[in-house]
């Protein structure tokens, strides 16, 4: 009887996890956690070219943690120029990606949380629209389609159909043609030690 209290408690439970920001100390846990859901391919990808060297924008790097504060999802969104307006003016916008949920996790509503509180998140911030390239049936639920994005391109191969757009202020991607480009600030490295 107590087991199946338990399990019932576990299942009304209001939520087994929790959405936070990423601090330093989650790195290590979120790239394994990259690694197992995506694959020793992942650093391939176009969107990989964008994120290279260069770190989130502000305040948009968002984790999932479970009751003991383990990393179990993770997305982070990225500063770019999304082409060029109708006068040639760059466009501000942020590339999404990578999402990621642990495979224990998965149908939980964690991608799902990740995605709801980085939209707002970016909304909030003041940002105009978001890209990312990935499944159209996961990402139409949240507002991400690839009309809004038919004009613009990924530095490197992509496939059309996955590359989707959500404007978050009214008419922002309106006459987007171009190449998505990175923008934001590049990663501090270490200064390079010479022997004496
Ligand atoms: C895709 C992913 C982030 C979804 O996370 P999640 O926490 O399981 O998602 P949620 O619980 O919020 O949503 C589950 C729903 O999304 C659907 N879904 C999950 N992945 C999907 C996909 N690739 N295409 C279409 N629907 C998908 C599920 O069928 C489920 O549908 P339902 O609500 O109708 O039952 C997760 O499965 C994952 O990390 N996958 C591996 C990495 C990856 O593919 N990342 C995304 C790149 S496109």
């Amino acid at each position: 009887m107590a087991a199946v209290l338990e399990s019932v408690r576990a299942y009304f439970a209001p939520s087994v996890f929790t959405i936070d920001a990423e601090n330093p100390g989650d790195v290590v846990a979120r790239e394994n956690l990259l690694d197992r859901a995506m694959g020793p391919n992942r650093r391939k990808k176009s969107s990989e070219k964008i994120r290279r060297g260069r770190v989130p924008a502000d305040g948009l790097a968002l984790v999932a943690r479970d009751r003991d504060g383990h990393v179990i999802g993770t997305v982070r969104l990225w500063n770019v120029e999304a082409g060029v307006n109708a006068e040639g003016t760059p466009i501000n916008a942020l590339l999404l990606g990578p999402l990621a949920v642990d495979s224990s996790f998965e149908g939980k509503g964690v991608g799902s949380a990740l995605m709801r509180a980085a939209v707002l998140e970016a909304k909030n911030r003041g940002h105009g629209a978001i890209l990312l390239v990935g499944d159209a049936p996961y990402y139409e639920r949240f507002g991400f389609f690839a009309e809004k994005a038919q004009h613009l391109v990924m530095p490197g191969p992509f496939e059309r159909s996955r590359f989707l757009a959500l404007a978050l202020i009214e008419g922002w991607l309106d006459g987007a043609a171009g190449m998505i480009v990175p923008s934001g600030r590049m990663l501090a490295t270490a200064p390079v030690r010479r022997a004496a």
